[in-house]
């Protein structure tokens, strides 16, 4: 099965295509980064032009890429929640568009269970994959811009929320971190880079155990990073990096912890926070069960996961060309 998946949920413009949920055939992303740096942060309004500039472009290149033609293709698939309704929008009628023209099926697909299968492509291009895939049942910890979230994989298209973010999402942290600390955005790359030059005692910051509760709360680490950079003689490299690995020891232990309660096999990562060093490394010390992590291009937003998650979706998210954009859709209760 040959899946084009299309992804508009944010900032970037991206589309792959993906045989069989597994073969990575093309992945093109083309990222707004830049352009949002200048204010600081995404703005929905300017994402969704810039996504309608670029759509048309990423699909050819991403047919291209992977050397199929439109009669080669067995289904359309796009992001249908939850993100920006106008972002989304621009991808879901590119995707109506085609399948509509091209007459193949159309699969809404939730943006977290792209994140989730992306741990299922083979990040070698082209490559047929290995035949090792994560054991399930598993914990997936989705950590990006808009998410924090602990979930339990049953099986495939099973899940239960174990637990996620009562305020800022881990990504969501990263950046307005880096933010105070003058670093630029996106914020995780920056505090990643900063925290390089940290010296050997870095500030501790706090951490929001809220108990037992698999929840997290980033909101009080942010304040607690202007706090220190306001009034300690800190270096931003070791602010960074005292908060660095405050976010991703809370991160770590939760997920073991859920892991372990659950009797989960594997624990499988992703998010544009996993693209995160430190946090990997962490979470495969500390983890009892198997670690899995894609490379990072396929742990910030891209197609190709889309076109994935598609795969494993493909009875139960077809869809007609009535299909709208669910801005907040929960994948799991
Ligand atoms: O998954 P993603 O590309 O978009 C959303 O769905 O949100 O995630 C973007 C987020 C941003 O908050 C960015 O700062 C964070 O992922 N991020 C990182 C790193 N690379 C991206 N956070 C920590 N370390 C990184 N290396
Ligand atoms: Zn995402």
């Amino acid at each position: 099965m040959l899946v084009l998946g299309i992804e508009t949920s944010c900032d970037e413009t991206a589309v792959g295509v993906v045989e069989d949920g597994r073969r990575l055939l093309a992945n093109i992303v083309a990222s707004q980064a830049d352009i949002h740096a200048r204010y600081g942060g995404v703005v929905p309004e300017v994402a969704s032009r810039h996504h309608i500039e670029a759509m048309v472009g990423v699909v050819r290149a991403a047919m291209f890429e992977a050397g199929v033609e439109r009669k080669d293709l067995d289904a359309i698939a796009v992001t249908a929640g939850p993100g920006l309704a106008g972002s989304l929008l621009v991808g879901l009628n590119t995707a109506k568009s085609l399948a509509y023209a091209w007459d193949k099926p159309l699969i809404g697909v939730n943006h977290l269970e792209g994140h989730l299968y992306a741990n299922w492509l083979n990040p070698v291009a082209k490559e047929p994959p290995p035949p090792e895939v994560p054991e399930l049942p598993a914990i997936v910890m989705i950590v990006s811009g808009g998410h924090s979230e602990l979930i339990y994989v049953a099986e495939h298209g099973s899940y239960k929320l174990m637990g996620r973010t009562r305020d800022d999402a881990a990504g969501e942290a990263f950046d307005k971190a880096a933010r105070v600390l003058g670093l630029g955005f996106p914020g995780g790359p920056a505090i990643e880079r900063a925290a390089r030059e940290a010296g050997p005692k870095p500030p501790r910051l706090p951490r929001a155990w809220l108990g037992e509760s698999n929840d997290f709360s980033f909101s009080g680490l942010k304040t607690a990073v202007g706090r220190v950079a306001q009034e300690s003689e800190a270096p931003v490299a070791d602010i960074a990096a005292g908060f660095q690995t405050a976010v991703c020891d809370v991160l770590t232990r939760k997920a073991v912890r859920v892991a372990e309660a659950t009797g989960a096999a594997s624990i499988l990562l992703s998010g544009g926070v996993a693209a995160n060093g430190p946090l990997r490394t962490m979470l495969r010390e500390r983890s009892p069960v198997p670690v899995w992590v894609p490379p990072p291009v396929l742990c910030t937003d891209n197609g190709a996961m889309i076109a994935a998650a598609a795969h494993f979706r493909a009875e139960s998210g077809r869809a007609g060309l009535d299909l709208d954009v669910r801005a907040s859709w929960p994948i799991a209760g």
